[in-house]
């Protein structure tokens, strides 16, 4: 019989690269999703494959939606993957990201516990609970923790309980601390599509300047494909672990910029560029940057796609869609 995975977040990015993949893997996907008046599957359609998953709708914020949904589909795997994901925005929405990305993840867990105890439970945690701590330059399984937002903090909670109902109910659970990935369907308030949509629109002449804030942030950027792989793995193994994933390499946003400007050849950047006061955050993390060992010894995962690669894929994916427009 085919496994069953439950997917919370389905329509964001992670949502739709991991369905497409389980999919493909012969699982039967239930996707989590909230209720909307005009429904879009804009990420799904991209990847095409909206017609072989059953949504049911639900919110993390809300106990019940995630007790019901539990109990109905019974599944082998849940990947946690819903969260109020910006961090921009986690300022002004505090509370809303500390009900979804923080309570949630209590609520989902009692749900398990209490109607599918053999399920096995991914947490999508994040780099960000790192914020300004490092081992040297690098970040992986071992170094403390400092989140500088209410998203980074949120997320911490959630860790922890996914750790603690491992440790105090034996259930399978697993944190993927998973460092910047992005793609063609990144939502467009991240810097990487922000960047790479405005490029496109730069070379096609339909705008003239890029809003930034604080170009000299460093992230270990990979693609989202590759990424969702490693949520599975950690699902398969022989019992429930925390682990980092990342490339091992950062760049700064700035060189994101260069190098995205570069691909779409357009030449002097510096004139299209300008730092706005309204994109920099109360507090920033610096810089971010994984030593992904663990992962790739026990789990045999392995970045795939390079800076360069990604950022190519991204902005000829931009250039496509306004070309497409158009035509
Ligand atoms: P994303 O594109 O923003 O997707 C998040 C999804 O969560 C969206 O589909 C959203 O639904 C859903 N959601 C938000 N609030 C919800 C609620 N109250 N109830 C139910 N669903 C809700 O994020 P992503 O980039 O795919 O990231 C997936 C997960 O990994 C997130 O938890 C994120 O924090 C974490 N993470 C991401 C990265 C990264 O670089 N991408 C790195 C580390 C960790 P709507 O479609 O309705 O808005
Ligand atoms: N969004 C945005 N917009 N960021 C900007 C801008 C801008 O105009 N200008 C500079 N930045 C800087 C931010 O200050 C930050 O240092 C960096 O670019 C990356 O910002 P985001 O792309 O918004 O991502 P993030 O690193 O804050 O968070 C993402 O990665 C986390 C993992 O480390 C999100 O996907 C989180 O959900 C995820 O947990």
């Amino acid at each position: 019989m085919a496994k069953k995975a439950l997917i919370t977040g389905i329509l964001g990015q992670d949502g739709s690269y991991l369905s497409k993949s389980l999919l493909e893997k012969g699982y039967k996907v239930y996707g989590l999703m909230r209720r909307y008046s005009n429904p879009t599957f804009d990420n799904l359609d991209y990847l095409s494959v909206t017609k072989k998953i059953e949504f049911i709708e639900g919110d993390m914020s809300d106990e019940s939606s995630l007790l019901h949904v539990i109990k109905a589909t019974q599944p082998d795997e849940v990947y946690n993957l819903a969260a109020q994901s910006f961090v921009g925005g986690s300022w002004q929405q505090a509370k809303v990201t500390t009900e979804v990305n923080a309570l949630g993840v209590l609520y989902l867990l009692n749900a398990i516990k209490l109607f599918s105890p053999t399920s096995r439970f991914y947490q999508a945690s994040t780099s960000e609970m790192f914020g300004l701590a490092s081992d040297g330059d690098y970040q992986d399984e071992n170094t403390n923790f400092h989140p500088r937002s209410p998203y980074g903090i949120s997320k911490v909670y959630a860790y922890w309980m996914t750790v603690n109902f491992r440790e105090s109910y034996g259930l399978f659970t697993a944190n993927g601390i998973l460092f910047n990935h992005e793609s063609p369907i990144r939502g467009i308030q991240f810097v990487t599509r922000k960047i790479t949509d405005a490029v496109a629109k730069i070379k096609l002449g339909l705008s003239d300047k890029l809003y930034l804030g604080n170009l000299d942030a460093r992230r270990d950027w990979g693609f989202a494909g590759d990424y969702v792989e490693s949520m599975y793995l950690m699902l398969q193994q022989p019992q429930g672990d925390d682990y980092v994933v990342g490339t091992g390499e950062n760049h700064s946003v700035k060189d994101f910029v260069i190098e995205a400007f570069k691909v779409a050849g357009v030449a002097d950047w510096e004139k299209h560029v300008v730092i706005d006061a309204r994109f920099k955050r109360p507090a920033e993390v610096p810089n971010l940057k994984a030593r992904p060992a663990k992962a790739m010894k026990k789990l045999g995962w392995k970045t795939k796609t390079t800076f360069k690669e990604l950022v190519k894929m991204m902005v000829d994916a931009d250039l496509k869609r306004y070309q497409s427009k158009k035509a």
